[in-house]
């Protein structure tokens, strides 16, 4: 048993005495520590790790210029393969890859054989012209070459810019745009749920107006992709020729390490930089902290690497650990609902990290998948992405965990690149909806709009103080201003405004209670409505779009498109149909509406913006409150008929 029901506190848990016994922290009282000095806490983690030379300082601030370990050299592939090859550790098993198919043979590669391909591969790129400071696109599936892939780029110090590879061609082109990617790695394709999906064509028109001029393609399928001479190249054939020897390029702590595009309040999404050092000494250390890793561990992080949570938790955070960490191609209904369980017997996972709407869907398919297999390896629980209902956390821990394991619930954004507020598993509490204090060495805070700290029980809106996390988004990609804008407006350059409302407990335990700008997790995606509304308002025959976004019981919040179409034409099922096609061409299914509702017309206000507050309040059947100043007011009952709405 690794935890310890709380004899008066209803659904309460701390660490039993065997897990206080093997976790990385245990005492209370690293907390105020840390929090006296951060500075000296993440120094003494940075030196777990190799330097090529030490750091001058470790510390400095200016307003929206914060840098670590200034001065010193490093590498994250360095830190990932070469130093637990030097340890002895090589012939451990880095990657295992679980393909889809279950007649495929899982693919184990030790640390050694991991290092060669990457540096096979660090080569390869090399050979294409890559040169240290240059931007290397990422457009692959789930198969170990993603992994390699990364690490490559991180040897030579290209930064990577992963996109996931369910995203549409425009929306990978508009990323290559902006980062001015001369490669791409690509692959031809992929299996899920049983169907081969064709990447490759994706891959060429997305790269179609983009300035690469190179694509790298991973044979994963037949081989039949059509091949552009000049510009396309098989990775098997490149790797043949390749040298298996190349030295990790000394990185400086602060050079990037990867551009990673996320979802902001706009249409556009914004390349958030991540550098080096910092980023290195928090992935590493939250890695082992929260998951409480060690040698010989098999960790499951269920993202995809197309995501912060797969760049930190699938790649860099296990490896740097020097663990095992398993990549599984596919869906978690392939070939049967039971599969998630099936790989946790088949590998012996020790700990599994996985997404509260993932949690909600295996809830609905029923016990009797996870009954049939033994699950009795797993030590620990993670989750990450959204807020846990309380029904999905019990059943998480009882029915996965048999009521053994902690569930260490993080909190995290793509800027923060690595967990930022959980419950520590060697020092609890292990409750459902809270995730806990923020990590040693971070300091943050409930406040109010004005920026005055709230007592506990008080929502407010979770802030982060100088100095900041190592890891901390250090930019925009190309746009400073949008950077101070999004995070450093609310509350000043010292405090970075995360965007999502929480409160504390008196102990300090924070609740998330979820975005509080145009920013939706659907089914653990992050999205903005601005982003369905504009590739809606792609289509000619859209005049008005408006997407607001509903609770869902299993996605969490899923886009409501209200639509108003062009003069005389008719609404239909077919419309319909061609508005999802669009939002899949520019977007990629993760941005389909649930629901498209055709409206004569959207309430205003007198200066002509729609008033996404009214539509809001009218898909979850809330008051729809003050319309005084709307423009059309007569328009909201018409809406009120439209979706049902009864309060
Ligand atoms: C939400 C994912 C509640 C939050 C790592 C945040 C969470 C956004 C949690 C970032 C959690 C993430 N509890 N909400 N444990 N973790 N979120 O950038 O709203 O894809 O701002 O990073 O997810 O999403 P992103």
């Amino acid at each position: 048993m690794w935890v310890e029901k709380d004899p008066e506190k209803k659904n309460t848990y701390w660490p039993s005495e065997a897990m206080k016994e093997r976790a990385w922290a245990s005492d209370e009282a690293i907390y105020a520590e840390a929090a006296a000095d951060p500075v000296a806490f993440w120094t003494a983690r940075a030196d777990e790790l190799h330097w090529f030379k030490r750091w001058e300082s470790a510390y400095e601030y200016a307003p929206h210029a914060y840098k670590w370990f200034v001065g010193g050299k490093t590498n994250l592939s360095y830190n990932s393969l070469d130093r637990h090859i030097e340890a002895g550790r090589g012939d451990h098993v880095a990657v295992i890859w679980e393909p889809e198919p279950v007649d495929e043979e899982a693919v184990k590669l030790t640390y050694k054989e991991l290092h060669e391909r990457v540096s096979r591969f660090a080569n390869v790129l090399r050979g294409l012209g890559v040169e240290k400071g240059d931007r290397v696109g990422i457009y692959l599936p789930m198969i170990p070459e993603a992994v390699v892939a990364m690490q490559a780029c991180a040897r030579i110090g290209a930064p990577h810019s992963v996109v996931f590879s369910a995203f549409s061609p425009d929306s990978l082109r508009d990323r290559l745009v902006d980062a001015g990617a001369k490669v791409l790695i690509t692959a031809d394709g992929y299996y899920r749920r049983g169907k081969q999906i064709d990447l490759k064509k994706n891959a060429d028109l997305g790269v179609t107006g983009s300035p690469v001029e190179k694509v790298v393609v991973v044979q994963r399928l037949d081989g039949s992709a059509p091949m552009e001479a000049g510009r396309d190249a098989w990775y098997h054939e490149l790797m043949a020729d390749a040298s298996p020897d190349c030295p990790a390029e000394p990185m400086d702590a602060e050079d990037l390490a990867f551009l990673l595009y996320t979802s902001g309040t706009t249409g556009k999404p914004k390349g958030i930089m991540h550098t080096t050092g910092g980023y290195a000494v928090q992935a590493h250390t939250t890695a082992k902290w929260n998951y409480d890793l060690h040698e010989g561990d098999i960790f499951w992080c269920t993202a995809d690497v197309g995501w912060i949570t797969g760049h930190t938790y699938i790649n860099y955070g296990p490896l740097l650990n020097g663990v095992t960490t398993l990549v599984y191609e596919g869906s978690p209904d392939a070939p049967d609902n039971g599969r998630f369980w099936a790989i946790i017997e088949k590998h012996k996972v020790t700990q599994l990290y996985t997404a509260p709407t993932a949690i909600r869907m295996f809830v609905k398919w029923g016990d009797e998948w996870p009954a049939k297999y033994d699950l009795s390896s797993l030590r620990l629980l993670g989750t990450v992405g959204e807020p846990i209902n309380v029904d999905a956390w019990n059943w998480y821990f009882e029915v996965i965990g048999g009521g053994r394991c902690p569930v260490i619930d993080t909190w995290w954004q793509t800027e923060t690149g690595a967990n930022m507020v959980n419950s520590l598993p060697g020092i609890g509490p292990f409750v459902p909806t809270i995730a806990g204090r923020p990590f040693p060495g971070i300091l943050g805070d409930i406040l109010d709009s004005t920026g005055q700290p709230l007592g506990p029980g008080e929502g407010g809106y979770l802030a982060i103080f100088n100095p900041f996390p190592p890891a901390l988004t250090r930019g925009i990609y190309g746009d400073p201003e949008r950077f101070k804008a999004q995070y450093y407006a609310e509350y000043g350059p010292e405090r970075y405004f995360t965007s999502d409302g929480a409160r504390k407990d008196a102990a300090g335990n924070i609740r998330i209670t979820g975005r509080v700008d145009d920013v939706m997790n659907v089914a653990g995606h992050r999205l903005a409505t601005a982003e369905v509304e504009s590739a809606l308002a792609q289509n000619e025959k859209v005049s008005e779009v408006a997407v607001v976004s509903r609770p869902h019981d299993v996605k969490g919040e899923v886009p409501i498109a209200f639509v108003l179409l062009r003069g005389g034409i008719e609404t239909s099922d077919d419309i319909r149909k061609e508005l999802m096609a669009t939002v899949n061409q520019v977007i990629g299914p993760t941005g389909r509406p649930d629901e498209i509702i055709f409206v004569p017309d959207v309430p205003k206000t007198r200066s002509g913006k729609i008033m996404r507050r009214v539509l809001k309040a009218l898909v979850r059947n809330e008051p729809v409150g003050d319309l005084t100043t709307l423009q059309n007011p007569e328009s909201v009952d018409k809406l009120k008929e439209l979706v049902g709405h009864s309060a």
